[in-house]
């Protein structure tokens, strides 16, 4: 068998075809884990063709999360591959348009809360019952430091990140029985697409946006592989004492 933290486990990723999710399955992969990246975008496949290339175990599989019937058919797949799946990181998501709550229309509310917040409760949904057969699983839920403190924009961002707090909590308690651990995970700002937007899309500019947001994380900003070793650790037996904790990485934004 092969050697690594996480060696033998099944891991799906959601959201792995860019940013923090490539970074979490490059390096649940390397630490042992077979792994399967749920995205929309087909540059998943160039994951895991790149991951299989080190020799390790993955595939990408396209799931739209606003789709049950997608999902469903994803986990099935993986489990019928992989024999089961051990580890679940919930990680896709949208932050919405950046209005404020009396300017954004209902229909832009509800896409947001369908993809962070909905579609972390299907993949949990569908997953749960293959980790609680086994009585052994961990599910890793990307919230923010923007589901802790507020801030002065993007309100459905917050609410879904505030959701995906409460639904790590509440899962935590609900299936410990079965020997599911779920935690969260809370970055700081990190350098991927996502963030990269918002720079580009700042009244003031890019440049402007970067100066401001490290002033605010006193470690500077993250790289996706910062984000992906606290992942890494919550996936792995390591934590196996941990759960329905918040493990914040921030570089320091919410220590001020
Ligand atoms: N980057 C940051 O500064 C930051 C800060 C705090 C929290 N986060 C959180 O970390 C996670 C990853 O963020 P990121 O910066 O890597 O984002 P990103 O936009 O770079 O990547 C998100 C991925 O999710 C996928 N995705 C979106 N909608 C989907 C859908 N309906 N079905 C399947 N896949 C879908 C996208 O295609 C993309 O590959 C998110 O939960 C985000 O809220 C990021």
């Amino acid at each position: 068998m092969q050697a690594g933290r996480v060696a033998g486990k099944a891991a799906i990723v959601t959201g792995g075809a860019r940013g923090i999710g490539k970074a979490a399955a490059l390096r649940l992969a390397q630490e042992g884990a077979a792994v399967a990246i749920f995205d929309v975008l087909a540059d998943g496949e160039v994951v895991a063709e790149d991951l299989r290339a080190t020799g390790a175990r993955a595939q990408f599989i396209k799931v739209d999360l606003t789709q049950e019937a997608d999902v469903e058919a994803g986990i099935a797949k993986v489990a019928a591959d992989y024999g089961t799946v051990d580890i679940l990181v919930n990680n896709a998501a949208i932050p919405g348009v950046n209005k404020l709550t009396h300017e954004i229309t209902t229909d832009e509310w509800d896409l947001v809360f369908k993809i962070n917040v909905r579609g972390t409760f299907l993949t949990s949904k569908h997953v749960l019952p293959l980790m609680m057969a086994q009585n052994a699983g961990s599910i890793i839920n990307l919230s923010s430091i923007y589901g802790l403190i507020g801030s002065n924009d993007l309100p459905a961002y917050h609410a879904t990140k505030g959701a995906v707090l409460l639904m790590t909590k509440t899962d935590a308690i609900c299936y410990a029985p079965h020997g599911v651990r779920v935690n969260a995970v809370h970055p700081g700002s990190t350098k991927t697409e996502l963030f990269m937007q918002a720079a580009e899309t700042y009244p003031d500019g890019k440049d402007a946006y970067l100066a401001m947001m490290k002033v605010k994380h006193p470690l500077t900003l993250g790289e996706p592989v910062d984000v992906a070793n606290c992942i890494l650790f919550l996936a792995s037996d390591e934590s196996r004492f941990v759960t329905g904790t918040s493990l914040v990485c921030d570089g320091g934004y919410t220590a001020q």
